[in-house]
């Protein structure tokens, strides 16, 4: 099993290397080979995504990624800037399919901005489908508006689009993925205003007939991004497009108090997979060795379990995760009075330490 290690920039590095870490404590032999992404890509080779970093990808069995941006790459041109990387990975290795769990450890029910008896036990899944939407629909880009009352001005433009196929196929995953939870799934549109949308609705609907054990529902994103905060377990899986997708999931992350304790799994039609935390670059404080390198590890579990086929593994490591957080240790992002405070890289022991 080969693995393309991408740590990116940032916070990157330092959380990926406690990942790595653990790998290399479970006992297998794992093949990684480590490339440049994002700024760290620009800076070795001139490019985000740099041909050997793709190449590297598209041959492995799993990608563990960590972290792409900073403020110093926001004059560079569009295709030029970090985010185009993991745009391009996802699109270029068909990583449709991205799973992002909102999962409340008890230990830190204190550690939501939301009171603990509407938080407390929360595992939410969000199904979000990443290869369309806007995000990739063309056409797009900046022009002279050709109609309307703005005409003759300047405009900028964007496509919302979703094909038959796509959408039957994230259905397919959300449905199959409620199957082996809850049994419930919300599908998430904005039906009432976008045809995109209501297209949507009606494919996921037509899906639904071949889940028959399944409770569906369907919710306009503006309610479902309501009823996140006031009663997010009341959901059990989401499903949703790509650009609403992004903006739900990091509501759901901040229900559990820390995105830095949060993984997904962005996966291809194989279970070939692409493993990143939820959470950002985190500029403002790399190189301190105080980020939180969970959301990595738990990262590197979501791996072991979909593309890596070892599932025993995975729970061992979500099982070291759940023990150093009961024995009180915390990053300063979830630090509570009463607890340990701990680095990054002391983390990655402790984890190491509670999987033998
Ligand atoms: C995410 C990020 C990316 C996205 C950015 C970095 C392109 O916000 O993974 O949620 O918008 O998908
Ligand atoms: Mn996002």
């Amino acid at each position: 099993m080969k693995i393309a290690v991408l740590p990116g920039d940032g916070i990157g590095p330092e959380i990926i290397s406690q990942a790595v870490k653990v790998l290399n404590a479970l006992g297998e032999s794992f093949e990684m080979e480590t490339a440049p992404v994002g700024g760290a890509g620009y800076e070795a080779h001139g490019h985000p995504l740099p041909e050997g970093t793709l190449k590297l990808a598209l041959e492995a069995d799993a990608v563990l990624f960590g972290a792409v941006g900073d403020w110093k790459y926001d004059t560079l041109d569009r295709p030029l800037r970090p985010e185009q990387a993991i745009l391009g990975l996802r699109k270029n290795l068909n990583l449709f399919a991205n799973l992002r769990p909102a999962i409340l450890y008890p230990e830190l029910a204190g550690a939501s901005t939301l009171k603990p008896e509407v938080v407390s036990g929360l595992d939410i899944l969000i199904v979000r489908e990443l290869t369309g939407d806007i995000y990739f629909g063309q056409p797009r880009g900046v022009r002279v508006c050709p109609d309307g009352p703005f005409m003759g001005s300047r405009e900028g433009f964007d496509t919302m689009r979703y094909s038959e196929p796509e959408i039957r196929r994230i259905a397919h995953v959300a449905f199959q993925a409620a199957q082996k939870r809850g049994k419930r799934l919300t599908s998430v549109d904005k039906a009432n205003v976008l045809e995109t949308f209501q297209f949507w609705k009606d494919i996921v609907t037509e899906v639904a007939k071949e889940y028959p054990d399944v409770a569906l529902d369907h919710m306009y994103v503006d309610n479902a991004a309501m009823q996140l905060v006031r009663a997010p377990k009341k959901f059990d899986v989401i499903v949703t497009g790509n650009m609403f997708g992004d903006i739900l999931s990091d509501a759901a992350a901040m229900l559990t108090g820390s995105i830095g304790m949060l993984p997904s799994a962005s996966l291809d039609a194989n279970n070939k997979g692409l493993y990143e935390p939820s959470h950002g670059s985190a500029p403002d404080i790399a190189g301190k060795g105080i980020a939180n390198p969970l959301a990595t590890i738990l990262s590197a579990a979501m791996m072991l379990r979909y593309s890596l086929n070892r599932a025993e593994q995975a729970d061992r490591v979500e099982a070291a995760v759940k023990k150093v957080l009961a024995q009180g240790l915390r990053t300063s992002d979830i630090y509570e009075e009463g607890t340990t405070r701990v680095g990054t890289e002391e983390m990655g022991n402790a984890v190491v330490k509670a999987l033998a």
